[in-house]
């Protein structure tokens, strides 16, 4: 096993005031059950920005990681940022974060790679860190996906929520630490779950707008089959990586998105479900900030802690997935 370059100091995650439950979906039109709902996707409510900027959501994350983690925002080196809801397209979200956070020495930027961005964030963090480039990171996933969800389609409009969470990454001096990573992507697959117009393809335009098509637009189905596959084929090469097997993995944390995604994951990769950490009823998918938010609060609760060995695993548009163990 290798010695870890760097570790997880802090967490932290934000939230908007308002949340909508499933019976809310009757209240704006959509033909929809909590019943439906539960079964299959296992959501019973999702936290909506009504009033709060991704940026605040973001900032709000990222203080609280910075306080665990017992650092100014004066520190930071880096700041890598996922998501695919920024408040603007031009500049990234992550030097809006820059800006609200007071963070003026950091180089700051944004990673694309949707409910996979925390892994692809932290891989890439850890890395800059490894050639020198940083001795503190600050790595946030968030997202206003209410902004971009399309509140007439039933088979999307109930599945997503809004919501940051961040971890500030120190270089590890013992044993604590990121043991693994892996991240892939297979970009011939992006039609399955995208955003088709408002882009510098087909710009904002009435055609846009009369075709919904700045909206997300998913085959469920087919990211269901997908997001299975590889976030076993991920844990497995993480866990192989870290020369660990998932008996060894004190808990998992995968991506939010639904739990009989969940559930199959942890079963590929030998992980009873009481060692799975789950919140998706709580929060709905809330893409790249999925994972930090679980983190969060799997450290808040108790059930992980110092010491304790971690599977992280995500999977997203793109496709992109990825998976990473650490010792906390
Ligand atoms: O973060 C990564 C990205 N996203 C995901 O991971 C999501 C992956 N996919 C999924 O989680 C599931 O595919 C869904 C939850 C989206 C859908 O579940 P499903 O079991 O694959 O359902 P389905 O799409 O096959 O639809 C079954 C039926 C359809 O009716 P018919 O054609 O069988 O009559 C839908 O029209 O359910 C209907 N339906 C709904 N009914 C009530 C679709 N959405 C709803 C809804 N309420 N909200």
């Amino acid at each position: 096993m290798k010695r870890p370059l760097a570790y997880i100091a802090g967490t932290g995650r934000g939230l908007p005031a308002t949340v909508m439950t499933n019976f809310d979906f009757a209240k704006i039109g959509i033909e929809t059950t909590d019943e439906w709902i539960t079964d299959r996707t296992g959501i019973k409510q999702r936290y909506i920005a009504k009033t709060e900027s991704a940026t605040d959501l973001a900032a709000a994350a990222s203080r609280r990681a910075m306080e665990k983690a017992g650092i100014t925002a004066g520190e930071l080196d880096v700041i890598v940022l996922g998501t695919a809801s920024p408040d603007r397209l031009l500049p990234s979200a992550a030097v809006d974060l820059q800006a609200a956070l007071g963070a003026g020495r950091a180089a700051a930027f944004d990673i694309g790679a949707a409910c996979a961005g925390f892994i692809y964030g932290v891989t890439v963090a850890e890395a800059l860190m490894c050639t020198g480039n940083a001795e503190t990171a600050l790595v946030v996933g968030v997202e206003k996906l209410s902004a971009i969800t399309d509140w007439t389609d039933r088979s999307t409009c109930v599945l997503f929520g809004d919501g940051a969470g961040a971890a500030v990454l120190k270089r590890s001096k013992q044993h604590r630490g990121i043991l693994s990573t892996f991240i892939r992507s297979d970009g011939s697959l992006g039609d399955l779950l995208c955003r088709p117009g408002g882009g510098a393809r087909e710009p904002f335009s009435q055609n846009v707008l009369d075709t919904r098509s700045q909206y997300i637009k998913m085959n469920g189905r087919e990211v269901f089959k997908n997001a299975v596959r590889s976030m076993s084929e991920a844990s497995a090469r993480a866990l192989d990586a870290a020369k660990l097997t998932g008996t060894d993995i004190d808990l998992m944390i995968p991506h939010q998105a639904n739990i009989r995604i969940i559930e199959s994951t942890a079963k590929y990769a030998n992980i009873p479900m009481d060692k799975v950490f789950v919140d998706v009823d709580k929060y709905g998918n809330t893409s790249a900030a999925s994972i930090p938010i679980a983190l969060d609060e799997a450290i808040e609760q108790g059930r992980a802690g110092e010491g304790s060995l971690v599977l992280l695993v995500g999977f997203g548009a793109g496709f992109t997935w990825g998976s990473m163990v650490v010792r906390l």
